[in-house]
C-alpha cells in the first residue's frame, strides 16, 4: 500500500478516503439518470442495459462512499456550527444510497420490463435519487470549502511573497505542450520549470 502513496503525494495528506471515493456513485449515478432517460425516449434496449450497469455500479460506489462517510464523521473533528450541516449532508447522501437500490432491486426484479405508469415513476424515483445526491455532494463541499473539514490549516505564506494567478488558459496550454515536448518553441513565452 505505501507505494501507492509514494506516486500520489495529494493521497499522502489526506486524513481520509471519503472525498476520494464520492466522485464514483456521483458520476455514475447522474449519468445512469440521464442514459435512462434516453432508454425510456427512444425506447433503446442498449442503452436500457448501459443505464442498469451504471445504476450498479453507482448504488455499490454509494454503499462504500457511505461507508467511509460514517467512518470520516467519526474521526474528522468539526466545529459546533459545522454539525448540523454534516447531518444534512448524512440525511440527502444515505437518501441517495438507499433509493439507489430501491432502484435497481425494482429493475432486478421485474427484468427490465415496465408498465407504462410503472416506468413514469421510476424515471421520478430516479430524478428524486439525483436530487438527494446533489444535495448531499453540495453539502459535503460546503464542509471543506467554506469550513475546512477535513482540510490541514495552510501556512502562511513567506512575507512579500505575493500570490500569483496565472493569466490566460492558452498560456496554460502552451505551458503543458514544453513539458511533453521540451524543444519546441513559442515565441514570447518564457520556459518555467515546476519544482519537483
Ligand atoms: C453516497 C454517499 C455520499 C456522497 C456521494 C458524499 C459526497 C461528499 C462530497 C462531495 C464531499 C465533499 C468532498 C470534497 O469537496 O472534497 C463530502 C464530504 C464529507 N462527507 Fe460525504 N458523501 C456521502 C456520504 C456520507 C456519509 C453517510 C457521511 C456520514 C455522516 C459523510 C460524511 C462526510 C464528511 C465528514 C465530509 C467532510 C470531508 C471529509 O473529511 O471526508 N458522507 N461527501
Amino acid at each position: 500500500m505505501t507505494f501507492i502513496v509514494e506516486i500520489f503525494p495529494g493521497l499522502r495528506e489526506m486524513m481520509n478516503l471519503h472525498p476520494v471515493w464520492v466522485h464514483f456513485p456521483i458520476a455514475f449515478l447522474s449519468v445512469f439518470f440521464l442514459v435512462d432517460l434516453l432508454a425510456a425516449v427512444f425506447r433503446s434496449r442498449a442503452l436500457f442495459v448501459v443505464a442498469n450497469w451504471l445504476l450498479g455500479l453507482g448504488a455499490l460506489g454509494a454503499v462504500v462512499a457511505a461507508a467511509f462517510g460514517l467512518q470520516a464523521a467519526l474521526t474528522v473533528p468539526h466545529p459546533p456550527q459545522v454539525h448540523e450541516i454534516l447531518e444534512t449532508h448524512r440525511y440527502f447522501a444515505l437518501n441517495a444510497t438507499a433509493l439507489a437500490w430501491l432502484l435497481l432491486i425494482w429493475r432486478l426484479l421485474n427484468r427490465g420490463r415496465f408498465w407504462l405508469v410503472g416506468r413514469l415513476f421510476h424515471s421520478l424515483l430516479a430524478l428524486f435519487m439525483v436530487l438527494n445526491l446533489m444535495l448531499a455532494a453540495d453539502y459535503g463541499g460546503l464542509m471543506v470549502y467554506k469550513h475546512g473539514v477535513g482540510v490541514k490549516a495552510v501556512p502562511a505564506w513567506p512575507p512579500g511573497a505575493s500570490g500569483h494567478r496565472h493569466g490566460s488558459a492558452w498560456d496554460e496550454l502552451r505551458e503543458w505542450m514544453h513539458e511533453i515536448i521540451p524543444h519546441s518553441h513559442a515565441p514570447g513565452h518564457e520556459h518555467h520549470h515546476h519544482a519537483h
